[in-house]
């Protein structure tokens, strides 16, 4: 796979392993001086020796920590709290301080911490007072602005204090969840850009900004899933390279997640299927955009990227781990479960899981989306047909059934045509399985041909006085025939 020595391979993985737990271990030092912080200063005047100890250690391992890495991180998920991308686990020796920490920074609306250089003991001290004063009050909407302001006014300008990421609190307002998931959205696309773009120029890619981008969209994957997937509609031609990687990223979690995979087992997958084309960075532009068929040779070097990928990523070590399942995904993801795709596999193997979930996703965004201004994208329920009925195509059939009740039998963008004569956009897949032919849809086009700006959301399943359905789904339409753009009833 490389010419490098297996020996200095071990030793890549084995530095990777080496700063993964110097970082975990001075997180939890620094957690550790932050807890100390909060206690002594809560139960003793600032002059005290020990509130002065403890502040110096808090503003020693910050230091460190930041040496590390620009800026320092600190972010509540859940039950978790990472620092930067290293989620530190709650054991019995650090269960009451992390807990505390944890329960202080809830209690003050605090999701997440960022720390500067240049950060000083004063800026700490102040911190810790206003934290211990706001975590006495009760939690309220503003009491993070509050607290903000206080911070500017006591001069604290190297420390940020942001809400808990959208997930954690609910946002019940539509708007609101839209405007969340385009961010993640937006961010996912903007990461990519660069990983693609530094591999191409041959600079080493920050994989950390990628992780935290993924967890952002496995966040909200599981918080909000229906916003998200209806961004994988835009499918902007332009933008396809990028686009495509973090569409098959969203519809990857949103698989794992109804195959019931933990939140950090997603973290995994959601990176390996960003990653899964990686490899395609390093094939020559003219071959990738070429906009006809490709000659022999051309076809040959597009069926290098999965290993061009094994080998890209090889090259990028976020905190030094090299990211090997993201590795399996780019090599197996074309390979088919007969093993009839490519490359060939030169013995008998079992497809990893992720790999699967990859090939299905992958295959779907690609066959709904243009990718030269010369080819017509299929309709989603066409894809999703032709997937589960063609096994030449090789993909795991449960995990077809998965994508299916993910983005139903008339996936979100598929433009209908309703019996009231009314045109629609899929808007979300019907959460009851058994009503899988009767999503939400928004209305675009009334009966009479009016074209309806953010037309109302309609759920097929509504029931009339007479005990009909009110609206169904006659026959799936070419958007473009109506002059629709799927992608803008999302935006
Ligand atoms: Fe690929
Ligand atoms: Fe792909």
């Amino acid at each position: 796979m490389t010419d490098e020595p297996l020996s200095s391979r071990k030793s890549l993985s084995e530095t990777g392993r080496s700063e993964e737990g110097q970082l975990r271990q001075v997180g939890r030092a620094f957690l550790l001086d932050l807890y100390t912080s909060l206690r002594s200063l809560k139960l003793y005047p600032v002059e005290n020796d020990q509130v002065q100890r403890a502040l110096t250690d808090l503003q020693r391992t910050s230091q460190t920590l930041i040496e590390m890495e620009d800026p320092l991180e600190v972010r509540i998920t859940g039950e978790f709290i990472f620092v930067n991308e290293t989620r530190l686990r709650l054991n019995l020796d650090s269960y009451a301080s992390f807990g505390h920490v944890l329960n202080t920074l809830n209690q003050c609306g605090v999701g997440v911490l960022t720390v500067g250089a240049g950060v000083d003991r004063r800026e700490w001290q102040v911190l810790i007072s206003l934290l211990l004063d706001a975590s006495n009050t009760p939690l309220s909407a503003d009491k993070l602005s509050e607290l903000s302001q206080k911070m500017v006014l006591g001069g604290v300008t190297h420390i940020a204090v942001d809400p808990p990421s959208a997930q954690e609190h609910d946002v019940e307002d539509e708007e609101q969840k839209k405007e969340i998931a385009k961010h993640t959205y937006e961010r996912g696309v903007a990461v990519t850009k660069e990983v693609v773009n530094s591999v191409r120029m041959g600079r080493s890619a920050n994989v950390k900004k990628v992780k935290r981008a993924v967890q952002g969209i496995v966040d909200q994957v599981l918080s909000n899933e229906v916003s998200l997937v209806g961004l994988t509609t835009i499918r902007d031609y332009d933008e396809y390279t990028f686009t495509h990687s973090v569409n098959v990223c969203i519809f990857a979690v949103a698989i794992g997640k109804r195959l019931g995979l933990t939140r950090l087992q997603l973290y995994d997958l959601g990176l390996a299927a960003l990653f899964h084309d990686v490899g395609k960075s390093r094939v020559p532009l003219e071959v990738l955009t070429k906009p006809g068929a490709l000659d022999e040779d051309e076809w040959r070097i597009m069926q290098s990227h999965p290993w061009l990928g094994v080998l890209t990523l090889f090259g990028m070590r976020g905190y030094g781990e090299i990211p090997y399942r993201g590795m399996i995904v780019a090599h197996e993801h074309h390979m088919k479960v007969d093993l009839t795709g490519y490359p060939k596999a030169i013995r008998p193997r079992n497809l990893s899981v992720y790999s699967k979930i990859v090939a299905v996703a992958d295959a779907f965004d690609a066959a709904t989306s243009r990718r030269s201004y010369q080819t017509v994208p299929l309709q989603p329920d066409e894809v999703l047909r032709e997937m589960w009925e063609n096994p030449r195509r090789g993909y795991d059939l449960v995990l077809v059934k998965a994508l299916i009740n993910l983005v139903g039998i008339y996936p979100v963008g598929t433009c209908v045509i309703l019996d009231s004569y009314d045109v629609a956009i899929v808007h979300a897949a019907n959460p009851d399985i058994s009503q899988i032919n009767r999503p939400v849809v928004r209305l675009v086009l009334s009966a009479d041909g009016q074209r309806l700006d953010s037309g109302p959301l309609v759920n097929l399943t509504e029931v009339g006085s007479d005990g009909n359905f009110t609206r169904s789904i006659i026959k799936v339409s070419n958007p473009e025939r109506w002059g629709i753009t799927p992608g803008d009833c999302f935006v």
